[in-house]
C-alpha cells in the first residue's frame, strides 16, 4: 500500500516538568507525515476519535524514570489510551471501518505497529467514549480495586477520594451495588452534588472546605471506615487511617496529591496499623487483565438495567489537549476528561 503524505497536528512534550506542569510544557505542532501501512507488516492505520487524559501520564512528562511508566523524551508525541476507527489494515484481525479501543498517539491518524493493543469495540453497546472510562481502564481499575483488593462485605463503609473522577465515579456505583455505605470526597460543591444526587453516594464532602479531615471523616462515616479506595494520598490518607475500623483495608490506587512533590507526605500514624490490624495494598489494574471479560459482562448487565451513569468532560480538538490534561490534574473538569479529535 503506497504511503500517504498528510499534514496533521500532533501533541508533543516540549519541556520536562518534574515539579509543576504547565500547558506550555506541551506543544501542538502541525507536521507533514507519511502514513504507511506496508503489506505483510500487520500494521493498522487508524483515525483517532477520542483520547484519554489519565493521571499516570503525568509521570511520563517529568524526564524522570521513577515510576513504572518511563518518561517521554523531549519532542516525542504523547501516547495513551484512545478510541479510533480503522482506515487501512495489513492485519487480518482488523478491517477498514472497525471501531477499536487503542493504544495510540496524540495525533489525528496513527499507524499502530502490528495492530498491537487494538481491541474491536461495539458502538451500539455504549457511546464510543465510554471505552476510555466506564468500560475502559478507569472502570476496570475501580472493579479490580473493589473486588480483587478490598473484597467488600455487605453493610460495610467505604470511603473514596477523588470520588467524582474517572475511577471514583465507578467505584461509587460498584460499591453501591455491592450493598455498601458509600462516602466520597471531591474538590467542589458541584462535584459533591453529583456524588449525592447522581452517583449514589450516601454522603460526600468537599475536602477543600474541611480544615480538619479527621473530624470530617468522623462526621460523614459515623460507623468508621472499613475500606478506603485511595486515589490521592497525603493528609487524606493519614485522616482515613485515624478513622479506620478494626481489620480495615486500604486499596492504594493512586496518590495524585503527591505528584511533583520533591518531599512526599508520608503516613505519620503507622501505629494505628497495629492496633486496628489494617491491611494496605497497592495495585495495578494491568496485573488483572484476565478479569476483563468478567468486568465487561458485569457492565453489560448494568447498562442493560440502566444502573450505570457516567459523566464525561470533553475538550474539543488537539489544540485544547494540553489545557485538558492540566484541567484533569487540577480538578477543573467534571467526570472523565476526554479529548475529542474527530466524530463519525
Ligand atoms: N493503580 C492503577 O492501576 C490505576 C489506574 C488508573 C488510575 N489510577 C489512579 O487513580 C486516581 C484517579 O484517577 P482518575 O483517572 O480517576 O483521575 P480523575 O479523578 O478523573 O482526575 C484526577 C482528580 O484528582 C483530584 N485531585 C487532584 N489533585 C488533588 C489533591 N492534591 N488532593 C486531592 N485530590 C486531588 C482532582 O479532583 P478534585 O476536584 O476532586 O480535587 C482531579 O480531577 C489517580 O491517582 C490515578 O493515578 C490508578
Amino acid at each position: 500500500m503506497p504511503g500517504k503524505r498528510v499534514h496533521m497536528k500532533q501533541v508533543k512534550l516540549k519541556h520536562y516538568a518534574p515539579a509543576v506542569l504547565k500547558e506550555t510544557d506541551m506543544e501542538v505542532k502541525s507536521s507533514e507525515i507519511t502514513l504507511e501501512v506496508e503489506e505483510g507488516s500487520q500494521d493498522v492505520l487508524v483515525k483517532n476519535f477520542y483520547l484519554s487524559c489519565d493521571p499516570y501520564m503525568r509521570h511520563r512528562l517529568t524526564g524522570l524514570d521513577y515510576s513504572h511508566h518511563p518518561s517521554f523524551k523531549i519532542g516525542q508525541v504523547l501516547e495513551g489510551f484512545g478510541v479510533s476507527k480503522v482506515v487501512e489494515s495489513a492485519n487480518p484481525n482488523f478491517k477498514p471501518g472497525d471501531y477499536v479501543s487503542s493504544w495510540t498517539k496524540w495525533e489525528e491518524y496513527s499507524v499502530i505497529p502490528k495492530g498491537e493493543r487494538l481491541t474491536i469495540i461495539d458502538p451500539s453497546f455504549a457511546p464510543l467514549s465510554y471505552y476510555l472510562g466506564a468500560l475502559g481502564m478507569p472502570g476496570f481499575t475501580a472493579y479490580v480495586g473493589i473486588y480483587e483488593i478490598l473484597k467488600p462485605k455487605k453493610g460495610e463503609t467505604i470511603f473514596v477520594s477523588a470520588a467524582s473522577g474517572a475511577v471514583g465515579q465507578m467505584v461509587g456505583q460498584l460499591a453501591r451495588e455491592a450493598g455498601l455505605y458509600v462516602v466520597g470526597s471531591a474538590g467542589s460543591q458541584e462535584k459533591i452534588d453529583l456524588l449525592r444526587n447522581k452517583l449514589g453516594y450516601d454522603a460526600a464532602f468537599n475536602y477543600k472546605e474541611e480544615e480538619d479531615h479527621v473530624a470530617a471523616l468522623k462526621k460523614y462515616c459515623p460507623r468508621g471506615i472499613d475500606m478506603y479506595f485511595e486515589n490521592v494520598g497525603g493528609k487524606t490518607l493519614d485522616a482515613v487511617i485515624d478513622n479506620m475500623n478494626p481489620f480495615g483495608r486500604i486499596a492504594v490506587c493512586g496518590l495524585i496529591s503527591q505528584f511533583g512533590k520533591e518531599k512526599k507526605d508520608g503516613v505519620s500514624n503507622l501505629y494505628k496499623f497495629i492496633s486496628a490490624r489494617i491491611t494496605m495494598q497497592g495495585f495495578l489494574q494491568s496485573d488483572h487483565l484476565h478479569l476483563m471479560p468478567k468486568f465487561m459482562e458485569l457492565m453489560a448487565g448494568y447498562l442493560k438495567a440502566n444502573k450505570l451513569v457516567y459523566f464525561e468532560d470533553f475538550a474539543d480538538g488537539l489544540d485544547n489537549a494540553p489545557n485538558a490534561f492540566c484541567r484533569m490534574l487540577s480538578g477543573s473538569k467534571i467526570g472523565k476528561q476526554i479529548i475529542t479529535i474527530a466524530k463519525d
